[in-house]
């Protein structure tokens, strides 16, 4: 297959670890023959830097014009302490999501086994886990409008607002997961307070007739930041708003015992995006120590989604599985014990999927 893939490297540690996917996904090119270009784009507080806009036009339609987008990390530490600065490296990813159509981010945990003490939770309560969030993310307190202050400055608002539209599609995709998977939907919400989450709970009520095999639950937020690391095994595919998936998949990376592990997709109208969940990092940047796998395994969420091709993207899973079991990791989850390089770690698992190619031959 010919794929042309965007690289949208971004700030802090993302130039680091979208280099270790990119000689991933080369290998994996090689070994199963296929045709990969890759076209390189700034965003972030890089393309502030170069030309005043977190993500331009140049950057825009590069990814339009490419199968699938490769994305590292955004944001700068120089920005966080100024509220006051006018263009924020965020934004060129709030752009990014908005112009590609990127509603439906796709954010799943899972535990591996050799990392379950890892993870401040007790071992028999995660271990097993196997849950996918669906968080809207082009809606919502996000984009609404108005937003801002009152004349004197002494009152802020945010506007968090949904139509039909916005919530049956991503609840179809809801829908549509869990049907491949163990048929229980989860809509995440705040339905006794607030009036968008009682237009989602309306909507996705009316649509369950449609998924006579899912089994539907409706839960609120407070209640499942709650339960999901109290017992994360009773959900299996979550659908929720913007600000909400927010929040709570930042908690479900607690399960997994690493930030630097949880690989997401974005699926909308346009060309996918991959990215791993973590930031920026920036004070580990260029330092050749920040753990590359999330976006290693965003790359296997590529050949999965973008291309449907699921034995790449398990080649790619099962190498970062035996690395993990091999020790072969970052400091981050080296327990103390040996640790290798980001670079180290990319070239390891170039050679084990280069390994796999001759055994095939
Ligand atoms: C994320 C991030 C972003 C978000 C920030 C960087 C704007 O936290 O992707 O979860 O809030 O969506
Ligand atoms: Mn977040």
């Amino acid at each position: 297959m010919e794929m042309n893939i965007a690289l949208l490297p971004g700030d802090g540690i993302g130039p680091e670890v979208i280099n270790q996917a990119v000689k991933v996904v080369k290998a994996i090119g090689e070994r199963f023959g296929h045709q990969i270009t890759f076209t390189e784009a700034i965003v972030g507080a890089t393309a502030i830097d170069q030309v005043g806009n977190p993500y331009p036009d140049a950057t825009h339609n590069i990814c339009l014009q490419s199968d699938a987008v490769l994305f590292g990390a955004i944001g700068d530490p120089k920005y966080d302490n100024d509220p006051k600065a006018k263009v924020r490296p965020e934004q060129g990813l709030l752009e990014m999501r908005r112009k590609l159509g990127l509603f439906c981010n796709v954010r799943p945990t899972f535990t591996f086994p050799s990392l379950l003490h890892k993870s401040p939770l007790k071992q028999e309560r995660i271990e097993g886990t196997d849950l996918v969030f669906l968080r809207e993310l082009t809606g919502g307190i996000y984009f609404g409008e108005p937003r801002g202050r009152n004349e004197q400055g002494t009152k802020a608002f945010d506007t968090n607002i949904y139509s039909v539209e916005e919530i049956e599609r991503l609840a179809r995709m809801g829908f549509e997961f869990a049907q491949k998977r163990r048929k229980l939907l989860t809509c995440v919400d705040k339905a006794n307070v607030m009036a968008t989450s009682r237009l989602w709970r309306e909507t996705v009520q009316r649509l369950a007739p449609e998924y006579p095999d899912v089994t539907v639950e409706y839960e609120f937020v407070d209640a499942v930041a709650m339960r999901l690391i109290q017992w994360p095994k009773a959900y299996d595919v979550l659908i929720t708003e913007n600000l909400f998936g927010d929040i709570l998949t930042d908690e479900a990376s607690v399960i997994t015992g690493s930030m630097g592990l949880m690989p997401s997709a974005s699926l909308g109208l346009t060309t996918k995006l991959f990215e791993p969940i973590h930031g920026s990092y920036p004070q580990a940047a260029g330092k050749d120590i920040a753990n590359p796998l999330a976006t290693v395994l965003s790359a296997a969420m590529m050949f999965e989604y973008a291309f449907g091709l699921m034995d790449e993207a398990n080649a790619i899973s099962d190498a970062v599985n035996l690395s993990l079991e091999e020790g072969v990791v970052t400091e981050d989850i080296s327990d103390g014990g040996k640790s290798y390089k980001t670079s180290e770690i990319g070239d390891w698992l170039v050679k084990q999927i280069q390994k796999k190619k001759s055994i095939l031959m």
